[in-house]
C-alpha cells in the first residue's frame, strides 16, 4: 500500500472524519461577527486551539484542515497548532487554493486559484507538519449552469492542485462543491453533480494522479435551497449514493461530504442514512465545517474563557457525526 494511500486510512479509519477549520480569515470575521466577537488572530486562535484539544479529537476526527494563519500559530500550551492536532492523533492538513475568483468568460461562475508558486509553497506546508491539503472548487445551478467552460477549467485546476500535492507526498483533498443556492430540483443535482466529479476523475487520470492517494469531498445530493420540491432524508441518501456510484473509480478509497449549509442535525442524519445504504467499498465520512462548529461558536461566543463547555459542545458533535459515520447514529442521542 502507498503511502499517500496509508495517509488516507490514518484519516479515515474507525469511524474518524476531518475537521475542516480552514476558513480563510475574511470568512472567520463574519462567522465571528456574526456572534459579536471580535475577528483579532487572538480570538480566531484561541477558539481553534479549544476545538482542537477537546477529549473527542482522540477518537473522532482523524484530520483537520487548516488556515495558513493557524498552521502557524502556537497555542497557549506552548505546542504548535499542527503538534496539537498530532498529539490528538489527527493528521494536520491545509488549504491550498487562493480562492474561488470570477471566471473570465463566464462571469456569473467562478475559477478557484492558487497554482502559482504552488509547488514551494507546499514544500513549506509539508516542514509545518501537514500531510493532506484541500481545494474547493465552486460550481452554481440554473437553467443556464454550471457552463462546460467552468466544468472544464475546475476539473483542470483540481487535476494540477492534485498532481502536485502528491508530488509533495501529501494527500489532495479534492472538493468540487455544488452550491445548494437556486430552484434547481435534486434531479437537477444528481445530473449536475455527476457530470462534475466524472469531469473531474478524466483530468486527475490524464495528471496520473494516484487515486489510492486522493479524498474526494462532494457535496449531497440536495435540491436549491429554494426550491418547493423538498425530498425526504432516505431520498438525499439513495440519490448521493447513486452519484458515487456512477462518477467515482472504484479506487478512490474515501469520501468525505461537505455539510454546505445544511444543519447541523440534517448533516448528521444524512451522512448516517449513507452509510446505512452504503453497498459500496467507499468510506463514506464528514469534512464539515459548519456542522461540526455551528453551535459550539455560538456558545463560546458568550463566554470565550469557558472552555470546557465549549468543548462539551464539540464533542457532542463530532460524536454524533463519528457515529453517522458508522450508520450508528439516531435521533434520539441527540437529546442526551
Ligand atoms: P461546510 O461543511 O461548512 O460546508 O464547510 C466545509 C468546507 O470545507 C467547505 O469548503
Amino acid at each position: 500500500m502507498s503511502e499517500l494511500n496509508n495517509i488516507v486510512l490514518k484519516i479515515l479509519s474507525s469511524g474518524k472524519g476531518i475537521l475542516a477549520a480552514d476558513e480563510s480569515t475574511a470568512t472567520m470575521t463574519k462567522r465571528l461577527n456574526a456572534v459579536n466577537v471580535e475577528s483579532t488572530s487572538e480570538n480566531r486562535l484561541l477558539f481553534r486551539e479549544t476545538l482542537f484539544s477537546s477529549e473527542n479529537m482522540k477518537k473522532c476526527i482523524g484530520g483537520v484542515i487548516l488556515y495558513d494563519e493557524t498552521i502557524k500559530q502556537t497555542g497557549s500550551t506552548k505546542k504548535t497548532i499542527p503538534e496539537l492536532i498530532s498529539s490528538s492523533g489527527a493528521v494536520p492538513g491545509i488549504k491550498v487554493d487562493t480562492g474561488a475568483k470570477v471566471l473570465a468568460g463566464s462571469p456569473d461562475e467562478k475559477i478557484t486559484e492558487g497554482l502559482d508558486g504552488l509547488r514551494e509553497r507546499l514544500k513549506d506546508y509539508y516542514k509545518f507538519g501537514a500531510r493532506f491539503t484541500k481545494w474547493r472548487a465552486v460550481y452554481i445551478i440554473s437553467n443556464k449552469y454550471p457552463s462546460r467552460l467552468s466544468i472544464y477549467s475546475n476539473a483542470h485546476a483540481l487535476a494540477r492542485y492534485s498532481s502536485l500535492v502528491q508530488e509533495s507526498g501529501m494527500v489532495p483533498i479534492v472538493e468540487p462543491e455544488v452550491l445548494m443556492d437556486g430552484t434547481h430540483t435534486a434531479e437537477d443535482c444528481l445530473n449536475k453533480t455527476s457530470e462534475i466529479i466524472k469531469k473531474c476523475f478524466d483530468e486527475l487520470i490524464q495528471h496520473k494522479v494516484d487515486l489510492t492517494g486522493i479524498i474526494l469531498k462532494p457535496n449531497m445530493i440536495l435540491p436549491g435551497s429554494s426550491s418547493d420540491k423538498k425530498i425526504k432524508n432516505e431520498e438525499v441518501a439513495k440519490l448521493t449514493l447513486k452519484c458515487i456510484k456512477e462518477s467515482v473509480p472504484k479506487e478512490v478509497p474515501g469520501i468525505t461530504f461537505l455539510s454546505g449549509g445544511q444543519t447541523e442535525v440534517e448533516a448528521t442524519e444524512n451522512l448516517n442514512l449513507i452509510n446505512q445504504f452504503n453497498d459500496t467499498n467507499f468510506i463514506m465520512s464528514y469534512s464539515y465545517g459548519r456542522a461540526l462548529q455551528q453551535s459550539a461558536i455560538k456558545f463560546w461566543s458568550k463566554d470565550i474563557k469557558n472552555i470546557k463547555g465549549t468543548q462539551k459542545i464539540f464533542n457532542h458533535r463530532a460524536e454524533m457525526c463519528s457515529l453517522a459515520a458508522q450508520g450508528k447514529w439516531s435521533k434520539k442521542l441527540e437529546e442526551n
